[in-house]
C-alpha cells in the first residue's frame, strides 16, 4: 500500500468518521487517517505487523524517546553474558552486528512501540547493509559470503532518528492483534463507518517471510503460529476471506463505506481480477469499480522481479446507495 495513495484517498473522506483497517499490516492506512484527525482502528493477527502499526501512531515524548534510546545503547554495550544470534538468522549479520543485535534485544523490553519498531527497522537494514546492500528493501538475495560488519547501534540511532520527526500525535489509534474473521469479538457492532484496507490476496505474499522472518526468529517468536493464522493458504482462500467479510459486515452500518484495494493474480496459468473476486463473494451490492496498472509504484518494481504485469483495483461499496445482499 502506498503511503501516497491513502493519503489521497483518506483525504476526501470525512474528518470525523471512524475508520477501520481490519488487516492494517503496518499500519499505512491508520498511519493516514490519525493524520487526517480520523479516530482509527486497525487490526492485524500478525503481532509484529501490530507492534510496528502502533509504533508509527501511538503517541510519543520525542525528545525523551531519542534520549531514552542513547541511554539504553550504552547499557546493552556493557551487558554481561549476552546470549549469541539463533544460527538462522545469524547467517545475515557480521558476527559482531549480530552480538550487537542481541545485546539491544535486551535492554528493549523497555522500549516504547515507537523503538521497538525502529529497532526491528534497523535490523533489516543492517542485514542488507551486511551484505554489501545487495539486497532490495522488499527481497532478499543470495547471503554474501564475506559479511560486512555493520555498526547497529548507530544504524538504529539513525533510523530512530531519522523518522520520529513524522510522529504526528493525532488522536491515538487502535491496534489489535487479532483474527479479522472475528473482528466482532473485539469491534462493537455497527460502529465503523468507512473500512478501508487491502486485504491479504490469495497466496501472493508470505506475511511471516523474507525479512520477518529473520526478525521473528531474533525475537524467538514462533513464526509457524504467527503463519498459521494468517490468511494467505490458496485452498482455504475463498471460505476464510467469506468469514472476514461477514465478520466486517457486523461492524458496519447502513451508511458505510468499505474500499478494498486487490489486484490480478495468476492462478495455475488463469488471471484471476480482484475486482471480480470481491464483488462475487462481498456480502454487499453494486460496488464501484477503477483499474489501474502499476505505474511508478513499489509494486512495479515487484512485478518486475516476478515476472508479471498486473493491474490494480479500487472497490468501493457504498452501502447508503448499495445495501446489503440479501441471499
Ligand atoms: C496486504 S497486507 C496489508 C498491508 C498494509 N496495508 C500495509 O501497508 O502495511 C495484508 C495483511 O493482512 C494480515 N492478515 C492476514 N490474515 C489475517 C487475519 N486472519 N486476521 C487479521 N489480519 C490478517 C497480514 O498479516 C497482512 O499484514
Amino acid at each position: 500500500m502506498s503511503a501516497l495513495d491513502a493519503a489521497h484517498v483518506i483525504s476526501q473522506l470525512s474528518s470525523k468518521a471512524v475508520l477501520l483497517d481490519p488487516f492494517c499490516g503496518t499500519g499505512t492506512i491508520i498511519y493516514e487517517a490519525q493524520t487526517h484527525g480520523m479516530s482509527a482502528i486497525g487490526v492485524d493477527n500478525n503481532p509484529l505487523a501490530c507492534i510496528i502499526a502502533r509504533g508509527k501512531t501511538e503517541p510519543i515524548d520525542t525528545r525523551y524517546e531519542l534520549d531514552m534510546l542513547s541511554s539504553a545503547i550504552i547499557d546493552a554495550s556493557l551487558l554481561d553474558n549476552v546470549p549469541s544470534m539463533p544460527d538462522n538468522p545469524a547467517k545475515y549479520f557480521h558476527s559482531d552486528t549480530a552480538d550487537q543485535i542481541m545485546r539491544v534485544l535486551k535492554v528493549s523490553t523497555k522500549f516504547s512501540s515507537y523503538l521497538r519498531a525502529a529497532f526491528y527497522g534497523s535490523i533489516c537494514v543492517a542485514a542488507r547493509a551486511c551484505n554489501g546492500w545487495l539486497w532490495t528493501s522488499t527481497s532478499i538475495g543470495r547471503i554474501n559470503e564475506s559479511l560486512r560488519k555493520v555498526d547497529f547501534y548507530s544504524t538504529l540511532l539513525r533510523k530512530a532518528k531519522k523518522h520520529i520527526d513524522f510522529m504526528n500525535n493525532g488522536p491515538p489509534a487502535k491496534i489489535h492483534a487479532y483474527d479479522t474473521r472475528r473482528i466482532h469479538e473485539i469491534i462493537e457492532e455497527e460502529s465503523v463507518d468507512i473500512v478501508y484496507t487491502s486485504p491479504p490476496y490469495f497466496d501472493a505474499l508470505d506475511y511471516t517471510g523474507y525479512y520477518s522472518k529473520i526478525v521473528l526468529e531474533i525475537l524467538a517468536m514462533d513464526r509457524a503460529s504467527v503463519r498459521e493464522g494468517l490468511i494467505q493458504n490458496y485452498s482455504t482462500y475463498n471460505e476464510d476471506m467469506k468469514q472476514a467479510l461477514l465478520a466486517i459486515d457486523r461492524v458496519i452500518h447502513d451508511e458505510s463505506l468499505v474500499i478494498f484495494v486487490v489486484g490480478d493474480r495468476k492462478v495455475r496459468g488463469k488471471l484471476i481480477k480482484g475486482s471480480d473476486f470481491f464483488a462475487e463473494i462481498a456480502p454487499w451490492n453494486h460496488p464501484y469499480i477503477v483499474e489501474r496498472e502499476y505505474t511508478n509504484t513499489a509494486s512495479r518494481l515487484w512485478d518486475k522481479i516476478n515476472k508479471t504485469k498486473r493491474k490494480e483495483q479500487i472497490i468501493v461499496w457504498n452501502l447508503a446507495k448499495g445495501g446489503r445482499r440479501s441471499d
